[in-house]
């Protein structure tokens, strides 16, 4: 038996007066460092920014995650996402929230982009898909995942850092630290598959950068778009 269902998705947009600015992109493909570098351009001009990033360590839960994605603590792949997704709530409620009240800039190293870039993979696993192959596999698998994501704001801006899957694995290699569990070759192509996916089905949201060139080229082109 087969059921059809289909709904619409209407994001809830920041109603604060601060603005939210997120970084996303695959692993090793530059999050960190430009989240650094747009803040410090960012407070020369005078403003108060808070950096974030997903998962937040502040609870519990973000420790949790964090033990799982250094390979030390073991959940399921749908676990690892509802994880997640309750150390957002706590994040914004508690951190993007209050800033973004008082009117502070606040960027983050990932938001629920990622979960949905990364959680497509991780079902695809555990459904035994490849989410790749198959449109109707890939909606389906995205969709029940960004069902339980609407109800936080989506970002003024969301920079997508594209690069190669060469690249990102190279910058991974040259910063010669332990891998995650995410920062295999195969891994990395399917969630730059996801990120592929989502940029296709919501254009409107996401700033896609080149992220191939020099840091200095990736803050410069970052910066242009928040000061239009
Ligand atoms: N534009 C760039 N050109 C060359 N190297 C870069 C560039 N941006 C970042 N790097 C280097 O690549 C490595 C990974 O960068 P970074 O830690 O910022 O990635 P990330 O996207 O935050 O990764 P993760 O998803 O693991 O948090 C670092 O060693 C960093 O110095
Ligand atoms: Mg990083």
């Amino acid at each position: 038996m087969k059921y059809h269902l289909e709904f619409d998705i209407d994001f809830r947009r920041n109603p604060y007066k601060g603005k939210y600015i997120v970084i996303e992109g695959i692993d090793g493909s530059g999050k960190s460092t430009q989240v650094e570098r747009v803040k410090k351009e960012l407070e020369t001009k005078g403003k108060t920014v808070l950096q974030t990033s997903e998962p937040n360590t502040h609870d519990a839960i973000g420790k949790l995650i964090r033990e799982v994605l250094a390979g030390k603590e073991e959940v399921t792949a749908v676990a690892i996402q509802y994880l997640f997704s309750a150390n957002r709530a706590t994040t914004h409620k508690e951190i993007i929230i209050p800033a973004l009240t008082r009117g502070d800039y606040v960027i983050s190293h990932r938001c629920f982009w990622s979960a949905v870039a990364y959680g497509m993979v991780d079902r695809a696993d555990v459904l035994r898909v490849k989410p790749q192959d198959e449109q109707g596999n890939q909606i389906l698998i995205a969709q029940s995942i960004l069902s339980m994501y609407h109800q936080f704001i989506v970002p003024d801006y969301t920079f997508y850092l594209d690069v190669s899957v060469e690249t990102a694995m190279k910058r991974i290699e040259g910063m010669g630290k332990a891998r995650e569990i995410y920062e295999k070759r195969e891994k990395l192509e399917g969630i730059s598959k996801g990120y592929e996916w989502l940029l296709e089905k919501f254009p409107e949201e996401f700033n896609k950068v080149d992220a191939e060139g020099t840091a200095e080229a990736v803050t410069k082109n970052i910066l242009t778009v928040i000061s239009d």
